[in-house]
């Protein structure tokens, strides 16, 4: 399933879902056949974005990717070439003037869009280590929020005004964080609060217009955003002990949520918030696992 026409980079088989794509081999066409989503959030080959457009690529969508700035367009590129998409663009999510001139791409281009993929978050590396109290700035709270929560917000506003009469579907993507306290994740969990409301009220708002907003709560997964926050390997071990499957979640199994999210097959779904955490929010109480 991955592109091989002429001058498409080739792409290491770790950054490939090989079995899911002999598994899909003969089924024929994929249930996002037909759609046109874009793609805002590959910084490198372990983005959970890059999860979510691979399976979503199996599922016979047509893909568009950004890149945050100059220095990420040509691993994006690469990335996206291997999957043989074309359209990239840049877009920093904190300039309207950027995320204007994308949408104008995307309408020039496509004349429509079917799904927008927000899986973008910052805050400054000291808000996200240590004490909660000391370490969140008014300026950290205010990057945190505007990249992470706001950005939604503005880029709903653009995609829908692409969406009309196409059964659009947005998803963004979250953590635990926003619902309960977690070492060092600080503000980040605040402007997930934020954000997991923001999809609610966007999913008021658009659905009159047959506009689908949800989000999913994903276990932690090493990418370079999760690389930010301290002690982020304690975590992926906790995960591992604790949770009910008994191990993290992967790329894969996001993506796959995520394109099911985003298909008519979830077209009665949303405002909704769905864990894919290997059942680990679940749990109240664990004990180290005894032998036998
Ligand atoms: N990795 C995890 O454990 C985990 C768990 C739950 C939720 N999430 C969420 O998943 C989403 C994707 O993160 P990831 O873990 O794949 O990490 P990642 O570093 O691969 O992706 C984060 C993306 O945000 C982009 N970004 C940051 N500032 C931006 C800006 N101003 N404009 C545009 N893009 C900007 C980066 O370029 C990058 O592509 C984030 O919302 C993150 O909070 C991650």
């Amino acid at each position: 399933m991955v592109y091989t026409g002429a001058g498409a980079p080739s792409v290491p088989r770790r950054f490939q879902f090989d079995h899911v794509s002999t598994y899909r081999k003969g089924l024929g066409m994929g249930f996002l056949s037909g759609k046109r989503a874009l793609i805002v959030g590959v910084a490198s080959d372990r983005s959970i974005a890059w999860g979510i457009a691979q399976t979503m690529h199996r599922e016979g969508a047509e893909l568009a990717f950004s890149y945050v700035n100059e220095k990420m367009k040509e691993r994006v590129e690469t990335l996206a070439h291997s999957i043989g998409s074309r359209l990239t663009m840049p877009l920093d999510v904190t300039s309207d003037t950027e995320i204007d001139a994308a949408f104008d791409l995307i309408k020039r281009e496509w004349g429509g869009l079917d799904i927008l993929v927000h899986a973008v978050a910052f805050a400054p590396r000291e808000a996200v280590s240590g004490s909660f109290l000391e370490n969140t700035s008014r300026e950290a709270f205010r990057i945190a929020h505007d990249v992470s929560s706001y950005s939604l917000t503005a880029l709903a506003r653009g995609a829908a005004a692409l969406m009309s009469d196409r059964q659009g579907a947005l998803l963004t993507l979250s953590y635990l964080g926003a619902v309960r306290s977690i070492p060092s994740y600080n503000v980040m969990g605040l402007a997930k609060a934020s954000l997991e409301a923001n999809v609610r009220f966007l999913a008021a708002d658009l659905g009159p217009r047959g506009i689908r907003v949800n989000g999913i709560s994903a276990g932690p997964i090493k990418t370079l955003a999760a690389a930010g926050i301290a002690g982020f390997r304690k975590m992926l071990n906790h995960v591992a002990e604790v949770a009910p499957l008994r191990r993290n979640v992967t790329q894969e199994d996001v993506g796959n949520a995520a394109a099911f999210l985003c298909s008519d097959l979830a077209a009665g779904i949303t405002a909704e918030i769905l864990y894919v955490d290997a059942g680990y929010s679940t749990v109240g109480m664990s004990f180290p696992q005894e032998n036998g």
